[in-house]
């Protein structure tokens, strides 16, 4: 349990609580590239609590200004694109991508009214299908070297969604190893050929077991969390029998994404986006280590539950997230369909729109959790002491960022800790583009290092 001032603490990211000055350390996913693709490449863009207008202007430059105009405030968002700029709807001043105004043309011939208006505006990156903007102040970090920002374009792909809660509700589901066992559950398996692009419909690594059937009978794991440079990495244990354990390696990648195994050809990297206090989208880049990502059918299938343009949820707390009583008694633990995600925003939006910490009661099974936020706070305090905090990179530091590994497998009992490690490097060696062996398992596996 916390007091409030501790919850308010680690959940709110307005530009001047502690919070919202870590999170502005980081480069922060904005849009999805497709969001600015069509006709019209104009978006307004709610992140971090600030409202801001996404475009591309006519020469390809992405800008990101606020979205009300330097004149008398209004809407950016219907501003017309041409010019090599966003031109205000209402008296027609003309912004480019760095925030200029470049003209104000109901003011007299020869005013030089335009030269000292600037929108203020942020620099925007593209990067693995997401545009990412940078919102704080000096020069942003370096993007860490990890398997989603070195795949070649056709090995990944991105897709969003909205959730009507507080950020940080929403990422402790990704180090919260233990409720798929329970909020996942399936009681019946489908065949795991008929998987692609869904979470835990696979099959395990090492065996033909479907991961819907291990989560189902091994309910109570053993939750291992070390710290690492990039946040935390979590071994969750669930013993089959004297000989076998089924190993599933997730990662917590500071501050709000997660990086964990999909299935055994692809990764998800899942960033917690706070739009504003109570509200936040997740990103996720699914990364291929096999054959190229088949994207429409990853489009096609997010878009049945997503609906544009604001990629909300047609399962919503106004329909009870499609709840049918006679699947939830027959077919699966929630009640609420198939899609994992649903199940997932359930949790986290019913919580409230900031879950009340003061209120809860932890367990074992929580502890990533609660090593989570002890970091978090660490790391709001470094940067409230003028300290970069963890993640925080410059160029040199970024490469030696890697993966990080993840794997879902069935290894030995006694053993595992190499068995995972090996499947992860097997997975990276067989990878039709260079995924690097993160070094702290290559000096750990030298015998499948040395087979290079
Ligand atoms: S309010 Fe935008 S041009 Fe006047
Ligand atoms: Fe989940």
């Amino acid at each position: 349990m916390m007091s409030q001032e501790q919850n308010d603490l680690i959940t709110r990211i307005g530009p001047k609580e502690p919070c919202g000055r870590l999170m502005r350390m980081y480069w922060q996913p904005a849009a999805l590239v497709d969001e600015l693709q069509g006709p019209r490449a104009v978006r307004p863009v709610k992140l971090l609590g600030e409202d801001l207008v996404l475009f591309h202007d006519e020469s390809g430059r992405y800008g990101l200004i606020d979205r009300h105009c330097a004149h008398r405030g209004a809407d950016l968002a219907f501003g017309r694109l041409e010019n090599a700029g966003l031109r205000c709807a209402f008296h027609g001043w003309l912004f480019d991508v760095t925030g200029q105004c470049l003209e104000t043309p109901a003011e007299p011939m020869g005013s030089k009214l335009c030269q000292g208006i600037k929108q203020r505006c942020y620099p925007v990156v593209e990067k693995s299908g997401i545009l990412w903007a940078y919102l704080g102040e000096g020069s942003p970090p370096a993007f860490p070297e990890i398997d989603c920002f070195v795949a070649p374009d056709s090995h990944v792909f991105a897709f969003k969604g909205h959730w009507a809660c507080n950020w940080l509700q929403a990422l402790e589901v990704g180090v919260d190893p233990s409720h798929a066992s329970y909020l996942h559950r399936f009681f019946e398996d489908e065949d795991t050929s008929n998987a692609y692009g869904r979470q835990f419909r696979g099959a395990s690594a090492s065996s033909d077991m479907p991961m819907t059937k291990i989560m189902r009978e091994h309910d109570r794991p053993i939750i291992n969390v070390e710290h690492t440079e990039y946040g935390m990495r979590l071994v969750t244990l669930r013993e089959i029998d004297d000989e076998r354990t089924h190993v599933r390696v997730t990662n917590q990648l500071f501050p709000h994404a997660f990086v964990i195994p999909m299935n055994q050809e692809m990764t998800i990297t899942q960033y917690h986006v706070p739009i504003d206090d109570e509200n936040c989208y997740w990103y996720s880049i699914f990364t291929s280590f096999t054959t190229p990502v088949d994207k429409k059918t990853m489009r096609e299938q997010r878009l049945a539950t997503y609906e544009l343009p604001d990629y909300k949820s047609r399962r919503n707390k106004a329909n009870d997230y499609g709840f049918d009583p006679h699947e939830q008694a027959t077919a699966t633990y929630t009640g609420m369909g198939m899609d994992i995600n649903v199940h997932d925003q359930w949790a986290v939006e019913s919580m409230g729109p900031i879950q009340d910490r003061t209120k809860e009661h932890l367990g074992q099974a929580d502890k990533a959790i609660v090593q989570y936020r002890r970091m978090l706070r660490e790391e709001i305090e470094k940067v409230a002491a003028g300290e970069k905090p963890i993640l925080c990179l410059d160029d040199a530091h970024a490469r030696s960022i890697q993966g990080p590994g993840t794997m879902d497998g069935i290894g030995p009992t006694q053993g595992w800790e190499m068995y995972w490690m090996e499947v992860d490097v097997k997975r990276r060696r067989g990878a039709p583009w260079a995924a690097p062996v993160p070094s702290e398992i290559a000096d750990k596996v030298r015998h499948l290092s040395a087979a290079e």
